[in-house]
């Protein structure tokens, strides 16, 4: 058997609890091997990323489809040591932002379509909750193409949505206009480690087929609460102070427990400052 099918096979039984069989005559393992197998990196090696190499993968990334065309989506790269020192001090929880070689963000652009109307002379009614969030998808769409790409070549990669925690701030560091808005950053350089496989939700929460069906939501995710601390436990227990200790600590209190807590209620204020009409 290939080690294509081996990876993929082996990668989505630890990420769902499911066995696949691959059928090892389909084109693509190599791809499909990288993506099951993909993981979120967070350490690097003290290597730079080459600026054509970078290049390279915004053009791949830029190459995702694009809603209607309308291409919203926008990349940022961030190499000047001051702004970086900036955003990274607003997340002192993460040092990898500081330590990446490479720290892009991706930003939903609201903003060139309506200057195009403008441009061509013709009226712009759509101005409204539909634009913000059809270039939030394009940027979600090229981020997630850049992913594909980076580990290609074998960078490792981090989304950073937490930039968002400091919306404001850092769309002033990196002097985003009217109707631009940061969707995440995203850290990449040459990994130090593989990483780990992180399991996910059984198929059977997370796939429908036909219509919506929720089945018995509360057993799938205590079993998959289970399954996941069978391969990786937590290591620490959130908000300790608020909510004692629990004795069995799975994903479902981790993120009960992530979310007790208001995140970023401020962003729809800051989505709107930013010309953005939410309705
Ligand atoms: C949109 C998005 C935003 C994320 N933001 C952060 C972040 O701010 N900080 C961080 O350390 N990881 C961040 N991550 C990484 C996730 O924590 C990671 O993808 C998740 O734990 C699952 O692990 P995996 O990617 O290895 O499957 C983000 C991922 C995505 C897709």
């Amino acid at each position: 058997m290939s080690d294509a099918v081996d990876t993929i096979e082996n990668a989505l039984f630890e990420r769902f609890g499911e066995r696949f069989v691959v059928d090892p005559t389909l084109p693509g393992l190599d791809e499909l091997a990288r993506i099951s197998a993909r993981r979120v990196h967070r350490r690097y090696l003290p290597r730079a990323v080459a600026p054509q190499l970078l290049r390279l993968l915004c053009a791949c990334a830029l190459s995702a489809p694009s809603k209607s065309d309308l291409q919203q989506a926008d990349i940022l790269i961030v190499r000047d040591n001051e702004r970086l020192n900036a955003i990274a001090g607003l997340l002192p929880a993460m040092p990898w932002v500081r330590e990446a070689p490479v720290f892009l963000v991706f930003l939903a652009n609201g903003r060139r379509v309506p200057q195009v109307a403008r441009m061509r002379g013709k009226p712009f009614p759509n101005d409204h909750l539909d634009l913000f969030f059809n270039a939030t998808v394009d940027a979600a769409i090229v981020l997630a193409t850049f992913l594909r790409a980076a580990e290609a070549v074998g960078l490792g990669c981090c989304p950073i949505s937490v930039i968002r925690d400091h919306a404001r701030e850092v769309s002033e560091i990196l002097e985003l206009p009217q109707k631009v808005v940061p969707v995440a950053g995203m850290c990449v350089g040459w990994p130090t480690e593989e990483g780990r496989v992180s399991p996910r939700l059984s198929l059977d929460t997370t796939l429908h087929e036909e219509r919506f069906k929720e089945g018995d939501l509360s057993a799938e995710i205590d079993a998959y609460d289970h399954r996941r601390a069978g391969l990786r436990p937590y290591r620490n227990q959130r908000d300790v102070k608020r909510f004692g200790t629990a004795s069995f600590y799975g994903w479902s209190e981790d993120k009960a427990r992530q979310y007790a807590a208001p995140a970023r209620a401020d962003f729809g204020d800051f989505v709107r400052s930013q010309g953005f009409h939410l309705d």
